[in-house]
Parts: structure tokens; C-alpha cells; sequence
């Protein structure tokens, strides 16, 4: 296995991450807001957040890259990660991210893509002996994935992994979420925003109108589809609102103090099982290094 120090110091090293900061998703926003389930997932679910009733929930949205001054023009993977607050100090996380294929099938080959990403031969190279990280890339550049959205709260977000949802008597459902904005270019604020910083200011002016709306989709595994690899696109046996999300407040100084917040893939709660797919699996390991490194005290 990759060791997940090495994984850090290469993505950093890629990144030019500064010390003190995420080495990926550097610059982020945090906000507040609620979570209501819709009956149709604690039918299949259940979780204590899908029963019903209010959950609050902490999002940040953030640029991908490991740069706290990341330019909000440039191109780059867009991430959407939630936490739902749950009583006696529980939680459960969704991580998604604005890319729909996941390019490959390990963590050793996701820190080499990011090596690669920016020299086309070494990249040509790489794709050479993995033609479904091709196809999938090709997916992605169709899908102008990788295209500075207009705002955060207009981009479908993708958590990629499956996870499995129990019913009360153990029944095991394998699903995919998709976070899908409910927002449209009707509710863009009136004012235009411009530069580096242009979707954290956006977003303010747009939460100061009203709460930014999401729909938790989910889909369900068809009889064939792959839970354990993140690379697999499925087909689906069907698709349900698993409830609504609704962004009201910016949090911004929500890391100011000292105060060190993670995210985490793999935080489930009784109800929901994860996937033995490798990259999720890994996911816990490097993000460890990367909130030990950014917790130090730095000058
Ligand atoms: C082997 C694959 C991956 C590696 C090595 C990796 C690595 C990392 C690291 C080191 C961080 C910073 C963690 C921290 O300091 O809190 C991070 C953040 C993040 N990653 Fe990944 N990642 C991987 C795959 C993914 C995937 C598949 C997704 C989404 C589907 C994703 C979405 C995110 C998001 C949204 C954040 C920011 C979380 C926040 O706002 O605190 N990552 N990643």
C-alpha cells in the first residue's frame, strides 16, 4: 500500500500546498444550514439522519487544488462537503466532489494522475496502459466538469463511493448519492462578481437573498453494478430524493481560532455500511496526515 505520508508529501509536492492548509481543497468556505429526509429513505434506510425532522448540517465548499489563494477562475475540481449533526455528538459526512467518473482504481494511481495531470506526454504515458482512466477522463472533459462554475450552489456534486443502507431488519441496499443544486440562473444575485475570490463572494450575496437548495439523490445499485470500485458506472435499478438540504448561513471564521474541522468519507453511522473499495478505504489514511500536518503551529 502507498504509504499515506508519502501520498501527502507527493500531492503537496505537486500542489506547492503551502504548510497549515489542506494539501487538497485549500480554500473553502464554511456555511451552515438543514437537512430534512424524505419518508422514501428511511424506507430504506435507518440512519438517524434519514428518519425524519431536522438535522442541522455544517457544508464547505471549497476549490480543489491545494492553494489557499486559488484562483476561482481557473479550472479545477470543485468540492462540496457535508456533515450531519447528530445528537450525543455524532456525525455522519458526505464528501462530493464536480467530477462524475472517478479516472481511476487505486490511491497509488490517483497521486500519479495528479503528477502527471499537467505534462501531456507523461500523461499520454500513464493513459497508455489504463484505457478506462482514458474513457473516464473523456467523460469527465464532456461533461466540462473541470469548467469554473458560474457558482458553487449551481454544480452537481459527486461523492462517487457506494455505500450500503440498512433497513431496521438488516436488509442491504447499495446506493450512490448525488448532490444536485436546485438553484437556477433566475436566483443569481443581481450584482456581478469578478476575480479571484469571485464564488466565496458570490455565494455570500446569494445566501443574503435566501437559503441555497439541494436535493441528496440517490441511486440504487442494479444487479450488476460494482460497489467496491470507484471507476464503475452503474446502470441502476432507480433513483429517489433521499431528502433536501438547505444552505442558509456563512460560517466563516469557522477554522479562525484554531479550531480544526474534518471531513470524513468513511464517518458513517449505525444504518449505513461502507464499500470495500480501495480509494474510500485509503481516503481516512491520507486525510489523518493532512489534518495532523495543517493542526501544527505554523509561523
Ligand atoms: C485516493 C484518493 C484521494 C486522496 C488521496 C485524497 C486526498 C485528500 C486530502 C489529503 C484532503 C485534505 C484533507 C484535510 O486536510 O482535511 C482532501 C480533501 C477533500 N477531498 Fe479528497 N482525496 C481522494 C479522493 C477524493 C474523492 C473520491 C472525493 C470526492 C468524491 C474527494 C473529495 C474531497 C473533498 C470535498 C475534500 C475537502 C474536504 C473539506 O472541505 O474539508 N477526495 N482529499
Amino acid at each position: 500500500m502507498l504509504d499515506p505520508e508519502e501520498a501527502v508529501d507527493r500531492l503537496a509536492a505537486v500542489m506547492k500546498a503551502p504548510p497549515g492548509h489542506r494539501v487538497l481543497h485549500a480554500k473553502g468556505l464554511f456555511c451552515s444550514g438543514t437537512f430534512n429526509a424524505s419518508p422514501e429513505a428511511a424506507s430504506i434506510c435507518r440512519a438517524a439522519h434519514l428518519q425524519g425532522g431536522t438535522v442541522p448540517i455544517l457544508v464547505r465548499w471549497s476549490h480543489g487544488s491545494g492553494r489557499p489563494d486559488a484562483n476561482d477562475d481557473a479550472p479545477y475540481v470543485r468540492g462540496m462537503a457535508v456533515s450531519f449533526v447528530l445528537p450525543e455528538g455524532k456525525s455522519t459526512d458526505i464528501l462530493g466532489q464536480t467530477v462524475p467518473r472517478f479516472p481511476v482504481r487505486t490511491p497509488e494511481d490517483f497521486v500519479r494522475l495528479s503528477e502527471v495531470a499537467r505534462d501531456r506526454t507523461a500523461l499520454v504515458k500513464f493513459l497508455a496502459t489504463r484505457p478506462r482512466s482514458a474513457v473516464a477522463l473523456a467523460a469527465n472533459a464532456r461533461a466540462k466538469a473541470l469548467a469554473p462554475p458560474k457558482s458553487y450552489a449551481e454544480a452537481t456534486y459527486f461523492p462517487i463511493h457506494a455505500f450500503r443502507w440498512l433497513t431496521l431488519s438488516g436488509h442491504g441496499t447499495w446506493v450512490r448519492y448525488r448532490l444536485v443544486p436546485q438553484a437556477t440562473p433566475r436566483d443569481r444575485p443581481a450584482e456581478r462578481f469578478t476575480g479571484r475570490d469571485r464564488l466565496r463572494d458570490e455565494i455570500r450575496a446569494r445566501l443574503a437573498q435566501g437559503p441555497v437548495r439541494y436535493d441528496l439523490v440517490v441511486t440504487v445499485a442494479g444487479p450488476k453494478d460494482d460497489p467496491h470500485n470507484p471507476m464503475s458506472v452503474w446502470k441502476g435499478s432507480r433513483e429517489l430524493v433521499a431528502g433536501w438540504l438547505d444552505i442558509t448561513t456563512p460560517e466563516d471564521d469557522h477554522e479562525a481560532d484554531g479550531d480544526v474541522v474534518v471531513f470524513d468519507p468513511t464517518r458513517v453511522v449505525d444504518g449505513i455500511e461502507l464499500s470495500d473499495d480501495p480509494v474510500l478505504r485509503y481516503r481516512p489514511l491520507a486525510y489523518r496526515v493532512s489534518i495532523e500536518r495543517r493542526s501544527q503551529p505554523h509561523p
